[in-house]
């Protein structure tokens, strides 16, 4: 399959002009699966509730509907996170197809001031059985808890659909260690820029990045451009679980002597 990460540099606020943006990188790649980055549409950096909520929209808004008519026209699925509008307000991240809506994620694990304005997700870690593979979605920080990629790979995912909008600098190496750690296949898709809004300031470091399930990291776009990259893969290198003739990573396990 053909998988591609979009790195984008949106304008805090104007979802649609984010929309248009991203959709114009989309067009300059073929792919089977698109992951685009956490929050793309509406910018990262809210400095009140109200804000969140004037911005945030439902999981079938004008983002979604802009994204499955993306899939329809070209035949394919995409991953992008958005601030969702249920019962509360979530981070969320999407995946949609020629079908329309296959699934939501909401953030289980967030980051600094994302406290102030979202709930945390509360629908676990999902896998979607799509025609190329399994393909599980969790976001950004997520990444600092191994518990999150380990749920997805004990869920049968092959491929990690991660929607970011990394601060801090450790996550594109840390990924590899996910990688490896669960034999998955990782797409961190990232942002750049700056987005200094008065009382904070935050940098963003791009360096979005497709990791192969024996821990190569296949494609690393740069810290301060957006960008547009693709890999062709095989999903089904994920299900080779055995490391050496005695051990197997998953079955492995020893969930009786684990405190968890
Ligand atoms: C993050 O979780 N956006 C750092």
């Amino acid at each position: 399959m053909r998988l591609a990460i979009i790195q984008t540099k949106p304008s805090f606020g104007k979802n649609e002009v984010n929309i248009h943006t991203a959709t114009e990188q989309m067009r300059e790649v073929p792919a089977d699966l698109y992951v685009l980055p956490e929050l793309f549409n509406t910018g990262y950096n809210f400095a009140t509730p109200d804000e969140v909520d004037r911005l945030a929209e439902k999981s079938d808004g004008a983002t979604f509907r802009a994204m499955t008519g993306f899939a329809q026209r070209n035949s394919c699925y995409v991953a992008y996170g958005f601030a969702e509008r249920a019962d509360r307000i979530y981070n969320s991240a999407a995946l949609v197809g020629p079908s329309g809506l296959l699934g939501v994620y909401r953030k289980v694990h967030l980051f600094d001031r994302e406290n102030l304005f979202f709930k945390p997700g509360n629908l676990g870690f999902p896998v979607f059985e799509l025609p190329f593979g399994r393909v599980g979605l969790m976001i950004c920080f997520d990444w600092m808890y191994p518990e999150a990629a380990r749920s997805l790979a004990l869920k049968g995912a092959q491929l990690i659909a991660h929607p970011s909008n990394l601060v801090l600098p450790y996550c594109p190496d840390g990924m590899v260690t996910r990688c490896l750690e669960n034999k998955v296949f990782a797409a961190t898709a990232d942002r750049v820029g700056r987005e200094n809004r008065g009382e904070v300031d935050v940098q963003f470091i791009g360096t979005s990045e497709i990791v192969s399930s024996r821990g190569e990291v296949l494609v690393r776009l740069g810290r301060e451009e957006e960008g547009v990259a693709v890999v062709e893969i095989d999903l089904k290198d994920a299900d080779k679980k055995k490391i050496n003739q005695y051990n197997d990573l998953l079955t492995g396990r020893r969930p009786d002597q684990y405190n968890l």
